[in-house]
């Protein structure tokens, strides 16, 4: 069996170097041409742990050879991105030209699985894609069990950081056209999987999928307006999490500058474009996470003017100010679609100095480089001006000298000092 991987990042080349280490065959293609020349040196172009290991063990053991066009296999995974346009509606470009390049390779009897976070209908769409290139093949939304290609949604739920860990003790839910075509789909899985393969639908999987991240959405969204209700009535909201999650059936979330990543901030809107309508607290969670980055670019504004008020010598143009924090969750390196990073960016361009601490990370994100702002050390930091907690990263939570400080602390990194 050959199967061939389409979209080799973060979730395509983990899965690649999984079935590859269990002995597979693996074709791997990706448009990029610096990802296929990477991998095929045996390293990788993307940050997971243990990962750059098993790659150049399956490359040099011949077993994973990534190309930039596809080739014939038994089956094909695509994991292409599924990002949304300006109108937050799903953007399935990438999958529509996945699907009419893998087309032209396609033959009886192969299967071929979306794994990219899609919404409902788009598995459906992409057969519809596949068939009206090879009309000399029959696909299961008009020949059901009896089509000559069997296709599948199988979503992925793994988290950076742990993804090897993770694809194998998932549990992994299995959505095929027809039951043949899941079938067929837990078979493969079940080549590295040791959690259990649950089948259902393809329309079942996809919005399962959209619903584990809307889950999070709306619970992060339910903390976030607690945190602006209470800083109208002057009220801890630390303080007043915990001690409601004390209550047996009561756990909250934890408020924070808003929703990042490219998974949570993104998936609720799939939701939303196919039940307009229906969506109302989809729809308002997002909002209610999308405005809270203005919220806290508001309240370090006003806490600015209190300051030059307070301090009558002082220019605004003198002054420097702290940020800690950009990623977009505690603890990790990723700086994509992060609140904090569009909030030093309207703080640059409201023209203040900015002094940023990210521990995780060596250089200022291309948004952020500009001669006012400054990637600075935990340990240089010298009492700014200003100083503003915008991600709670474990160096902050231990750090005597931010404990020793004046700060907004807009994550709670602080236990409550706002
Ligand atoms: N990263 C995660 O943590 C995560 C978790 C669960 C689900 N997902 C979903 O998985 C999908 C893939 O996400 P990712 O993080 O791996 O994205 P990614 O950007 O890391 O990788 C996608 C790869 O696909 C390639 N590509 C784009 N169009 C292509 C085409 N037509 N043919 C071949 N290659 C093509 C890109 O060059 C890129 O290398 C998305 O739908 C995402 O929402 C991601």
């Amino acid at each position: 069996m050959t199967i061939s991987v389409i979209g080799l990042g973060y979730i395509g080349l983990p899965t690649a170097a999984m079935f590859a280490a269990c002995g597979v065959k693996v074709v791997g293609v990706d448009v990029s041409q610096h990802a296929v020349d990477t991998i095929n040196q045996g390293k990788i172009h993307i940050v997971e742990p243990e990962l750059d290991k098993l790659v150049d063990s399956v490359v040099a053991n011949g077993y994973l050879e990534a190309f930039t066009k596809p080739k014939a296999a038994d089956v094909f995974i695509i994991a292409v991105p599924t990002p949304f346009k300006d109108d937050h509606e799903p953007d399935l470009t990438y999958i529509e030209s996945a699907a009419k390049s893998i087309a032209p390779v396609l033959k009886k009897g192969d299967l071929v699985i979306l794994e990219s976070t899609s919404p409902v209908g788009a598995t459906e769409q992409m057969a519809d894609w596949l068939s009206s290139k090879r009309l000399d093949l029959t696909f299961p939304q008009t020949h059901g069990e009896d089509s000559d290609i069997r296709i599948a949604h199988c979503p992925e739920r793994v988290l950076p950081g742990r993804i090897l860990k993770e694809l194998e003790e998932n549990d992994r839910i299995i959505g095929g056209m027809t039951p043949k075509c899941s079938n067929a789909a837990v078979r493969l899985y079940k080549t590295f999987v040791k959690g259990e393969c649950i089948v259902t639908d393809d329309k079942t999987a996809e919005m399962c999928k959209l619903t584990e991240n809307s889950f999070r959405d709306v619970n992060i969204a339910f903390a976030n307006e607690l945190s602006v209700i209470c800083d109208k009535l002057g009220i801890n909201v630390w303080e007043l999490i915990s001690l409601a999650n004390r209550h047996p059936r009561v756990n909250i979330l934890q408020p924070g500058c808003g929703v990042g990543g490219h998974c949570i901030a993104v998936d609720p809107w799939f939701i939303v474009s196919k039940s307009p309508k229906e969506a109302k607290l989809i729809r308002a969670a997002r909002e209610v996470n999308g405005y809270k980055p203005q919220w806290v670019v508001d309240k370090i504004n006003n806490a600015i003017s209190r300051f030059l008020e307070e301090n009558p010598q002082k220019d605004k143009n003198d002054i420097a100010i702290a940020c800690f924090g950009l990623a977009f969750k505690p603890d990790i390196d990723d700086l994509r679609e992060s609140p904090a990073v569009e909030i030093v960016y309207a703080l640059l361009q409201n023209g203040l100095k900015v002094n940023v601490v990210e521990p995780n990370i060596k250089e200022l994100p291309e948004k952020l480089k500009h001669k006012n702002c400054e990637l600075i050390d935990l340990a240089d930091f010298d009492n700014s001006a200003c100083n503003f907690v915008l991600v709670g990263h474990n160096e902050f939570k231990s750090s005597e000298i931010l404990h020793d400080t004046q700060v907004l602390d807009f994550c709670g990194a602080l236990k409550g000092v706002q």
